[in-house]
């Protein structure tokens, strides 16, 4: 499995804070069957000033170091969780994201609205993101409260083929009913692209990729779940130029 979306690089932003927690969750991620571990610290100017493309690849480099070290069987990769924001816009320009990967020629990110509301004009900062050659995932929609009550106003971002992650949590109940249910709902009407643990820590949010594989699979079937984190994920990573690999 690919696991496109974690905070397991140690002590940048609200995911796991120690080096020892992190190579614990990278060994539990390698039980659960995941061989390719995303790491996406939150980009978000206003909360986690200092995380930017430079330090962020630093860091990456030395916990990559410490895991190759460790002799743990995983291929990590660095990206980033981009909070939507008028700031993104300056961030494309200057090349300052973290690129996931590139999907027919599109750089492809991860992009999170804030946890209680979509803002509005967050379509059209979408449409310019699209305009300017990017694709903007959208991360974990089932869990936002707006989304939940009113699904529909999710269409203008399917409509400029933004692919859309769900949480494994969100199948497993872990952020309550409502946010179930929609995940099941996307899930069943072919509107989910890509499945992922967005792992925290160990003890609240530990990786868990593979549960949520399974609960999918409840509803969609072994064979579609098991695409969610494999090939549809694979899609979105192509072009491994774009990669904040060094
Ligand atoms: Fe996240």
């Amino acid at each position: 499995m690919i696991d496109m979306h974690s905070h397991i690089l140690p002590a940048v932003d609200d995911g796991v804070s120690n080096l020892k927690d992190a190579l614990a969750m990278l060994r539990l991620a390698v039980k659960d069957g995941v061989m390719e571990q995303i790491l996406t610290p939150h980009i978000h100017q206003a909360r986690y000033e200092r995380n930017n493309v430079e330090r962020l690849g630093r860091k990456f480099r030395e916990f990559r170091d410490i895991v190759e070290d460790q002799g743990i069987p995983i291929d990590l990769h660095l990206a980033g969780e981009v909070r939507i924001g008028p700031e993104v816009r300056e961030l494309v320009e200057n090349d300052q994201i973290p690129w996931l990967g590139e999907w027919n020629g599109h750089k492809t990110f991860l992009l999170e609205l804030p946890s209680n509301s979509v803002p509005v004009g967050s379509d059209n900062l979408v449409r310019w993101l699209r305009n300017a050659g990017t694709l903007p995932i959208i991360v974990h929609p089932e869990r936002n409260p707006v989304f939940q009550k009113f699904p529909e106003k999710l269409t203008p971002f399917l409509q400029m083929d933004c692919p859309l992650q769900i949480t494994a949590g969100s199948l497993l109940g872990r952020f309550g009913r409502p946010a179930q249910k929609l995940a099941v709902q996307l899930l069943k009407e072919d509107r989910v692209t890509a499945i992922a643990s967005d792992a925290h820590n160990l003890k609240y949010r530990p990786p868990n990729l593979g549960k949520g594989v399974k609960a999918a699979a409840k509803h969609i079937g072994r064979e579609r779940a098991a695409t969610l984190v494999t090939s549809s994920v694979f899609d979105l990573l192509m072009g491994d130029r774009h990669r904040m690999v060094c």
